[in-house]
This record gives C-alpha cells, sequence and structure tokens, in this order.
C-alpha cells in the first residue's frame, strides 16, 4: 500500500520521500501545480497536483493510502496571518478529513515543531505547556497540532506529532544557503553572541526518527522533540561553516537588546510596505538564535531509539560539500524566494 508525502518539494519531504524510495517504499506525493520536483527526479513517485486549500486534491491524494508524512506547511517567519491559517490550520484539518475518509491510514505523522513551547526559560519536555508568544507561525502550528491531536481523540485515527528543532542539510534555505550567502557577504549576524545551544538536527537523521515513528506502536497518539543530542551552539554551528567554506570568521555580533530593536523596526517597515521576502531580522530568529533550544529528547530515545546515525559533524561537512556544489553555489547565487 501507498505513502503518501505532502511537501515533497521542500527541504525535509524532500529527503524523506528519497530516503523512502530506497527503501523500497511506494510513495506517492502531494505538490502543488508550481511545485519544483527537481530533487525527486528519477525516484519513481506517483504525483497528485492539488494545494492544502483544496479539500478535493487531499481526498484523492489520501485515497487507498497506509501511512501519510505531513511535511507540507508555510514554514517561515515571515508572512500574512491569513496564509499561515490557510496552509498550517485549514490545510491540516482538511487533510485529517481524508486521511480519516480514506479509511485505510494506519499512520499520520505530523511535522510540527518545538517552537510551539514560546520559548520558555527551561526548556521543557513534550508534556509541557504550548505557549502562544504572538508569532503568526507559531500560533499557526500550535492550533495545527491541537487539530491533530483533536482529531485522534475523536476518530481514533493513529497519529504522531514530531517536533524536530533546527533543521539543516542539503537544500536548506535557511540554514544551510542563507547562511552561506551572509557569510560570504560579510552579513552574519551573531545575536547575543551565539552562545546558547541551537537544537541542530542533520535532515537525514530527522527523515530516519520520523520513519521510525510511523511504525512504532508505542508513538500512536504521542509527540516527539526531535534534536541531535550532541550540544552545538550557534556560534560553533556558523563557525563550523565558514571553516568549510573556506570563508573568513568574520561574524557581526549583535547585542539582543539591539537584535529585538532591529526586528522591531524591520517587520514594521516590511509589514508597512507589503514586502513579501523576509526581513534580516524577526523577532522569530531572534527568539530561536537567543533562547536554550536543547529541547530533552529522551522520550523519543526510549519509544523510536533515537540515536542519529549521520550527526552533527557529519551531517554538516556533508551540507558543505553540497554547497560548495554546483547546485549548492547557484542556491547561494540565487535571489531568495518571496515570503523567505
Ligand atoms: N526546516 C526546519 O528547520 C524545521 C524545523 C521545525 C519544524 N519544521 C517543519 O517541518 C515541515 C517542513 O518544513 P521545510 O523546512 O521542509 O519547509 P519548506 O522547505 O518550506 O517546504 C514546505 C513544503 O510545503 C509545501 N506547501 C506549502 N504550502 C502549501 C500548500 N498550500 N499546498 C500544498 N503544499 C504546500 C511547499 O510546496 P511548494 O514547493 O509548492 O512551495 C513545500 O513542498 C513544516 O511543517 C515546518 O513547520 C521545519
Amino acid at each position: 500500500m501507498t505513502t503518501l508525502v505532502t511537501g515533497a518539494s521542500g527541504f525535509i519531504g524532500s529527503h524523506l520521500v528519497s530516503s523512502l524510495a530506497a527503501r523500497g517504499e511506494e510513495v506517492r506525493v502531494l505538490a502543488r501545480p508550481s511545485s519544483d520536483l527537481g530533487s525527486l527526479a528519477g525516484l519513481g513517485v506517483a504525483v497528485v497536483r492539488g494545494d492544502l486549500s483544496d479539500p478535493k486534491s487531499l481526498r484523492e491524494a489520501a485515497a487507498d493510502v497506509r501511512v501519510i508524512y505531513h511535511c507540507a506547511a508555510l514554514a517561515s517567519d515571515w508572512g500574512p496571518w491569513a496564509d499561515f491559517v490557510r496552509a498550517n490550520v485549514g490545510g491540516v484539518a482538511s487533510l485529517l478529513d481524508a486521511a480519516v475518509a480514506a479509511g485505510t491510514v494506519e499512520r499520520f505523522v505530523h511535522v510540527s515543531t518545538t517552537d510551539v513551547y514560546g520559548y520558555p526559560r527551561r526548556v521543557p519536555e513534550e508534556s509541557g505547556p504550548r505557549r502562544d508568544v504572538g508569532l503568526a507561525y507559531n500560533r499557526s502550528k500550535i492550533l495545527g497540532e491541537l487539530l491533530v491531536e483533536e482529531c485522534h481523540r475523536r476518530t481514533g485515527l493513529p497519529t504522531t506529532i514530531v517536533r524536530p528543532v533546527t533543521v539543516f542539510g542539503e537544500r536548506s534555505q535557511p540554514f544551510a544557503v542563507e547562511i552561506g550567502r551572509l557569510l560570504l557577504a560579510g552579513q552574519m549576524p551573531l545575536i547575543g553572541g551565539g552562545t546558547v545551544r541551537a537544537g541542530l538536527i542533520y535532515v537525514a537523521d530527522l527523515v530516519d526518527a520520523m520513519i521510525t515513528a510511523a511504525i512504532a506502536p508505542q508513538a500512536v497518539g504521542q509527540a516527539y522533540n526531535l534534536r541531535d543530542p550532541e550540544d552545538m551552539t550557534w556560534r560553533q554551528f556558523i563557525v563550523g561553516y565558514a571553516d568549510g567554506l573556506g570563508i573568513s570568521r568574520r561574524l557581526r555580533t549583535v547585542p539582543e537588546p539591539l537584535a529585538v530593536a532591529g526586528a522591531h523596526i524591520m517587520e514594521r517597515t516590511y509589514r508597512a510596505m507589503g514586502r513579501k521576502e523576509r526581513p534580516l531580522l524577526t523577532h522569530l530568529a531572534v527568539k530561536v538564535m537567543t533562547r536554550d533550544q536543547g529541547y530533552p529528547i529522551s522520550r523519543a530515545q526510549r519509544d523510536l531509539g533515537f540515536a542519529p546515525r549521520v550527526g552533527l559533524e557529519g551531517g554538516q561537512q556533508r551540507t558543505i560539500e553540497w554547497l560548495l556544489s554546483p547546485e549548492g553555489q547557484a542556491a547561494i547565487a540565487a535571489e531568495d524566494p518571496p515570503g523567505g
């Protein structure tokens, strides 16, 4: 029976599809008419063209499916609230409806984020409260999780929520391409000195954990924080890129209060001007770079036997090799897509 992946043209979804295809799984993807599926060429996946805001296309995509990995989302620290609602709330509701209607779905893996915790001073276990701190992306991901939990309770659909921290790897726009671009331009800001734990996971290690989560019986109805158990600060991570790319370690250290003020001004100005591309500083980026992101992962270690195969050093090495490849160089040279 088929496995459905949404968001397969995106960063995490494309790596997941490659891994599933390599395991011999029959994969179907939901992609928008405009989605670039170039990274899936030759993998032999079936494509259903549709959109999270088109319930009919979601029912078609979910028909006769055994496992759904829901990776599609508006994953950005910038954008109008209405767009976040459409993709990350309405889209989740419609896909859950389609999964229930299919009647064949044995697991619905929903990709959420540790941003739902709202960056408390002490990083919580999964049982910790979700906190709405007024950021559009985070709020929409909280509402998406609530829908998943409600559907599980109401219909018995076997759901599992995964909450990765920061995911990096080949083709990551924010955590590979943009960092490379800013380093090259001598404009990489290191907010608050970059001394907090960054909470990182290499994409192939995340994908392994997601595939395990989809089959582990004890994962039904659960949520899992996912990050590499090795602690690495933002400074270490960014210096790792600079060294690997042979670029000067010149980083622009920005004190946290200045970064908060900068994010405030930039967001207000961009909003007033209706600009679609993300500003250099946003409130979300400042929080992620200044609050400890070392979320506990003991639940994933216990239930999923989570232990990264590649790890941070190996993952960053692979990512640097990709950034130095013609594809990576072209990505660095390209303009940012609108919306970040
Ligand atoms: N990357 C991270 O560090 C990170 C960390 C924590 C959680 N997450 C979560 O992981 C998931 C995947 O993130 P990502 O980094 O892979 O994001 P991404 O690279 O931006 O990919 C997003 C995917 O969603 C698709 N999509 C967006 N809106 C859609 C719509 N209305 N209908 C159908 N498809 C739509 C995009 O399709 P197009 O190609 O057509 O745009 C793309 O395939 C998200 O749920 C995100 O919240 C990511």
